[in-house]
């Protein structure tokens, strides 16, 4: 089994003076994993500094042939009996496959959704969760589930990864908390060791500097020097205002 993870963390600033940005996170193939498997595969968005449990819902894009596995988890770090994995594009993307875990009590259910993902494009989806047990995916602007569970799950904590051969590239959609001059205002800065610092002319050449290092875990673009930092891989996202 392949357990390795590449995150991708990349700060964007949607629009002057929206506070809305978007986590960029790879997840690799993580092998034979299904929704009955343990949650070592998973990664925690809490790692990244994202607390979708907050506001419990979350908005994401994916883009992923098949198998993009998500779990709300009764414990942050995701080491809990208590859970819910959705899978998006399970049984060869053409369903979604819903399985709460409670004790030895599980429910399970498949939703027929033939070609929900896409190999080459990105899928919007937004999962929203409440304290009275309902749940809900949207699927761009089609709702595809709505369930309410009779005992629900404290959630405290959310993971996602991809299994049974498929990558996944992921946009977690998230409110910064952060503002700083880094690519305009206001800006999120990666707080972290940098591998180096180039002059980009624009925020995608420097994204796409990222992008073909294996070693890279995301960017910081200050748009005003054009100074483009290459923030090294395998460590927590730190954000901070400069
Ligand atoms: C899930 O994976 C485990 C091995 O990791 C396997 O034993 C089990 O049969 C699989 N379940 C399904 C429903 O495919
Ligand atoms: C999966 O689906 C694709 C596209 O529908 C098809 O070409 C392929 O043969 C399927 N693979 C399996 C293992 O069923
Ligand atoms: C995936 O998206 C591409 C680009 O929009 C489209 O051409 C293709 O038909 C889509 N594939 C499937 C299986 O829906
Ligand atoms: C999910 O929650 C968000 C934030 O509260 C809200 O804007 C959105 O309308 C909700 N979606 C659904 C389908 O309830
Ligand atoms: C989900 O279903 C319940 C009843 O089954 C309904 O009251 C509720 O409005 C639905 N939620 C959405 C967002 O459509």
């Amino acid at each position: 089994m392949v357990i390795s993870v590449i995150f991708l963390a990349v700060f964007t600033t949607a629009g002057l003076g929206n506070l809305l940005d978007q986590m960029w996170i790879k997840t690799e193939n993580s092998g034979f994993v299904n929704a009955s498997t343990p949650n070592l595969d998973y990664t925690s968005l809490s790692l990244f500094q994202l607390y979708p449990v907050n506001d419990q819902y979350l908005k994401f894009t994916v883009k992923a042939c098949s198998y993009a596995f998500i779990i709300l988890a009764s414990d942050i770090y995701l080491f809990s009996f208590y859970d819910y994995r959705i899978v998006i594009g399970a049984g060869n993307n053409s369903k979604i496959n819903f399985r709460r875990n409670y004790d030895l009590i599980i429910i399970s259910f498949d939703i027929s959704t033939p070609g929900i993902l896409n190999c080459t494009k990105h899928k919007s989806f937004e999962l929203n969760w409440t304290v009275s047990g309902r749940i809900t995916l949207m699927s761009g602007s089609k709702m595809v589930m709505n369930w309410t569970d009779p005992l629900p799950i404290s959630i405290k904590g959310v993971g996602i990864t991809t299994g049974l051969g498929s990558v996944g590239l992921w946009k977690v959609e998230h409110y910064s908390k952060f503002t700083g001059f880094y690519c305009g205002e206001p800006g999120a800065y990666g707080s972290m060791t940098l591998l180096s610092t180039i002059k980009k002319h624009s925020r995608v050449d420097c994204v796409s500097l990222c992008l073909v290092r294996d070693d890279c875990l995301g960017i910081n673009f200050n748009c005003k020097t054009e100074e483009c930092q290459i923030i090294a891989a395998g460590q927590q996202v730190i954000k901070m205002v400069v």
